[in-house]
């Protein structure tokens, strides 16, 4: 119940495509075709009424290369700042493009994790440049409204930081009350500084046939981010580039009904964990409080007892553990039930 993929079969619709794909005996090097980048256009006006040009797109085989390649653009020593805790790769950028990390804790508001505007402020130095973040927010499950969006945009342009947003799992919201705004959809002004970030694996539960998409508005910033990937990063190979055109096609029920069967394991999951659950409104990653266990090594402690988990240090908060609910109700009652016997011991 660790790393973030679920145990459900991708959609019978993807499947189809790559079985239909690879009855062609070539898989060779591969144009992208012009329909992914019109299949992705339409997929970000359908789900969040934001239009974008077709040339704001920069294709690669994933997110996380695609945040490195954010970092690569600035110059060795300056500073990004990054609200933790976070998805751990998150943690790993800095050091990769000689740039200096200044991690800024999230706080908590009647549970809720939320960015502490304040410390975020007194974090910025002259040698900041860039903030990071993620939305749904991996690992705490927060899905930033709209005021902490318009604050985070304050907080942005004011401090003339570029904002690299990462939306992956924008398609996964289960909290009644929560929806997910693209931010630079909501403040426009943002546009000329923002790389946002999205993928169909998450949803789709493709992330092994790699793909992602960074939207970037302005054209020198692309062209930075374009100019750090030469040589380093490749484009899509075939059957990335058929699994998330076919994804970013599909209008089905799946996403309803994938989100509707997470809602009841997230139902049973509070029912389960009561106050140790961080409040949830986005992603199938529970963020729960084992700080009284006073664990010297959870991953093992939980891993003793059958559980594999994702320990809170490697997100930067120790306090915690994540737990991936992405999967049928039998084997979250399972996990629960040893998770309860590894609390017990
Ligand atoms: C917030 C976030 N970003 C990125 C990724 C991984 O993206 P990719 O596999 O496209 O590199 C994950 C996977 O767990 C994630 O949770």
């Amino acid at each position: 119940m660790w790393v973030a993929d679920m145990d459900f079969a991708a959609p019978p619709f993807i499947l189809d495509a790559l079985k239909r794909r690879i009855d062609h005996p070539i898989l060779g090097y591969t144009d992208r075709p012009a329909s992914l980048n019109e299949a992705f256009q339409g997929w970000l006006d359908y789900h969040f009424g934001w239009e974008i040009h077709d040339s704001w797109q920069v294709w690669l085989p994933g997110v996380v290369p695609a945040l490195n390649l954010a970092c690569q653009i600035l110059e060795a020593g300056c500073e990004i700042i990054i609200p933790t805790p976070v998805y751990h790769p998150f943690l790993a950028l800095a050091k990769n493009a000689s740039l200096k990390e200044v991690r800024v804790p999230m706080r908590q508001v009647d549970g809720h994790w939320t960015m502490d505007f304040d410390t975020l402020q007194a974090s910025v130095t002259p040698r900041s440049r860039m903030m990071l973040i993620c939305n749904p927010q991996n690992p705490t499950g927060r899905c930033y409204n709209e005021a902490e969006l318009h604050e985070l945009a304050s907080f942005v342009i004011n401090n003339n930081l570029i904002l690299v947003s990462d939306e992956i799992h924008c398609n996964i919201i289960l909290g009644t009350n929560a929806q997910h705004h693209p931010i630079s959809a909501l403040v426009p002004e943002l546009l000329e500084r923002t790389i946002s970030l999205y993928s169909a694996s998450k949803v789709y539960n493709i992330p092994g046939v790699s793909s992602a998409v960074a939207v970037i508005g302005d054209a020198s910033l692309r062209a930075r981010f374009i100019n750090a990937r030469k040589g380093l990063v490749p484009g899509i190979g075939p059957l990335g580039l058929i699994a998330a055109e076919c994804a970013f096609h599909d209008r089905s029920n799946w996403i309803p009904e994938l989100t509707q069967y997470l809602r009841g394991n997230l139902e049973y999951l509070r029912e389960q964990l009561g106050n140790r659950l961080a409040p949830l409104e986005g992603t199938y990653l529970a963020w729960i409080n084992v700080a009284d266990q006073q664990l010297e090594n959870t991953e093992a402690h939980f891993a003793h007892h059958g559980l594999g988990i994702s320990p809170g240090v490697q997100f930067g908060e120790a306090s915690h553990i994540r737990l991936n609910f992405g999967c049928p109700r039998s084997t979250l009652e399972e996990g629960l039930r040893r998770f309860k016997l590894a609390l017990q011991e």
